[in-house]
């Protein structure tokens, strides 16, 4: 009998999972269309700019990544497929103006939102206790960093950087647009939406400067209003496509605390010591509360291009705890995030999570009815025996 109810549980999971599996069905896509250096002849001074277009019915997504000072991710989003992004260029190099980079028409810019890579700080955790806030070294600030030319492939771009006085190693971030929804293949395989692009960022082969350093990412938020300003932690049971991180992290932006989520930046509290770990290269990693930063943003072009008087909010991401390896051990770490428009996307369980639910619960469910059902069939043999019983 036990057998029976795993079948039939069995053929329960199997249609839940294809109703699962199709109920997403009707996929929501986005035309892209990468160009560098949107209208320039010659390749600038000072570093490209990339623009992704991404066109959806009624809407365009512009997602513009430059590197001209601190590395800057920009997403503009308006309610006209047929938006552009207008670049004077001779102002856009110059270091004191602002203006230069417009979307239009103007009216059509529904929110705005920029992630800025402001600094990457390193520290000596002389007692392994992992405080960011002891024996913090002279900061790296990456407007000073020498940054690559892009490398683009397809909606991808890889932007490497060196510090002015490091010999060695690089710091990298990988820009990655998507015309619909999917997950990438490399930890932590974060779910992806064509409302999101996703940037994974890395420190490769830099020479730690004490023997315990550790590190931090500095991250500012900028937006004309509503920069993301908080940060909210959400609990899964599922760790499937993340192993051993049951958590993600979003950095949010709504318009007056209302519950409407304009644009994001997401995150789950993992990096990885290896380019291409095992389960032990996995440490984790915090956030610090997100702090208005009273106007400054760090140096950035795009910044200054598209915003006059922006809003600022910056958090630093630290990763390892106490007792974990230093960044020595492999002198390497990467981690991966999402920014988006939107809410950010909501994993739902994976089909083997599902499928172990419903056998949980679906086999136990199943031996009661049909134990049910030998109970009744039971009885009425019982009852139908006792009918024919003489009489006395
Ligand atoms: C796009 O706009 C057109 C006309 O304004 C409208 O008919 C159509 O329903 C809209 N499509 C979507 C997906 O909103
Ligand atoms: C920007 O700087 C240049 C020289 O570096 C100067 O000639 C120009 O007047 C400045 N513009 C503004 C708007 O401050
Ligand atoms: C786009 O949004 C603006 C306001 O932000 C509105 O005035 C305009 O009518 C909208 N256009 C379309 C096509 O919905
Ligand atoms: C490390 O531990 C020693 C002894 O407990 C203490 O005196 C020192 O302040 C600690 N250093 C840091 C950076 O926490
Ligand atoms: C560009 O990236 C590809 C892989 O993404 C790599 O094979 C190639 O060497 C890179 N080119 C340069 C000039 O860095
Ligand atoms: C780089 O080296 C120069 C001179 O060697 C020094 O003045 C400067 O402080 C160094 N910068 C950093 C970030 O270490
Ligand atoms: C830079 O890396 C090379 C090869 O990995 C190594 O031989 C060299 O010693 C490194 N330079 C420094 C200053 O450590
Ligand atoms: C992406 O944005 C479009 C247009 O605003 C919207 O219709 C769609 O539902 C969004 N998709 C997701 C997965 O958020
Ligand atoms: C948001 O709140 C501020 C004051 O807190 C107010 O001035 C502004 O009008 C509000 N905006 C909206 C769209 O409600
Ligand atoms: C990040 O950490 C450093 C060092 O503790 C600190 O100076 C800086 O203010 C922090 N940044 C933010 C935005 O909290
Ligand atoms: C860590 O750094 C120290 C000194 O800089 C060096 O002797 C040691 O070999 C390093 N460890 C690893 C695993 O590279």
């Amino acid at each position: 009998m036990a057998a029976v109810a795993l079948c039939s549980s069995r053929s329960l999971v199997f249609l839940f999972s294809v109703f699962i599996l199709f109920s997403g069905g009707e996929t929501f896509i986005r035309q892209l269309s990468v160009e560098l250096n949107p209208g320039s002849t010659s390749t600038p001074p000072g570093g490209d700019l990339l623009h992704v277009r991404a066109v959806g019915d009624n809407d365009t997504l512009h997602f513009l990544f430059c590197s001209q000072g601190a590395p800057t991710l920009l997403l503009v989003h308006t309610n006209s497929s047929s938006s552009t992004v207008k670049v004077d260029w001779s102002q856009f190099v110059a270091p004191n103006t602002s203006g230069s980079l417009k979307v239009e028409p103007e009216s059509s810019v529904q929110y705005s939102s920029a992630v800025v890579f402001s600094k990457l700080l390193e520290y000596d955790d002389v007692n392994d206790t992992a405080d960011p806030t002891s024996d913090l070294l002279p900061p790296y600030e990456l407007q000073d960093f020498t940054w690559s030319r892009l490398n683009l492939s397809g909606p991808t771009a890889l932007l490497c950087g060196s510090a002015p006085n490091a010999t060695n190693g690089s710091l990298c971030l990988k820009l990655s647009v998507f015309d619909s929804e999917g997950r990438s293949q490399s930890w932590p395989r974060l779910l992806h939406t064509a409302n999101s692009s996703q940037l994974g960022v890395w420190l490769d082969g830099l020479l730690p400067r004490a023997t315990r350093s550790r590190f931090l990412l500095e991250l500012q938020a900028v937006g004309r209003t509503d920069p993301p300003s908080r940060v909210e932690v959400h609990q899964s049971i599922d760790d499937e496509y993340t192993p051993s991180i049951f958590q993600v992290s979003q950095w949010v932006s709504s318009e007056n605390g209302s519950s409407d989520v304009l644009g994001f930046v997401q995150w789950k509290p993992v990096a990885y010591r290896r380019s291409d770990p095992v389960l032990e290269d996995a440490t984790p990693c915090r956030h610090s509360d997100p702090r208005p930063q009273s106007g400054k943003a760090a140096p950035s072009g795009l910044i200054r291009a598209f915003y006059s008087d922006p809003d600022v909010f910056g958090l630093n991401v630290s990763f390892g705890l106490g007792g974990e390896p230093f960044y020595n051990s492999t002198r390497f770490l990467s981690w991966t995030m999402l920014v988006g428009v939107g809410s950010p996307p909501v994993d739902s369980f994976s089909p083997l999570v599902v499928t172990i639910m419903a056998v949980g619960l679906g086999t136990p469910v199943v031996l009661l009815l049909l134990g049910g059902v030998w109970v009744c069939v039971k009885k009425r043999a019982a009852a139908s025996t006792t009918a024919y019983e003489p009489i006395n």
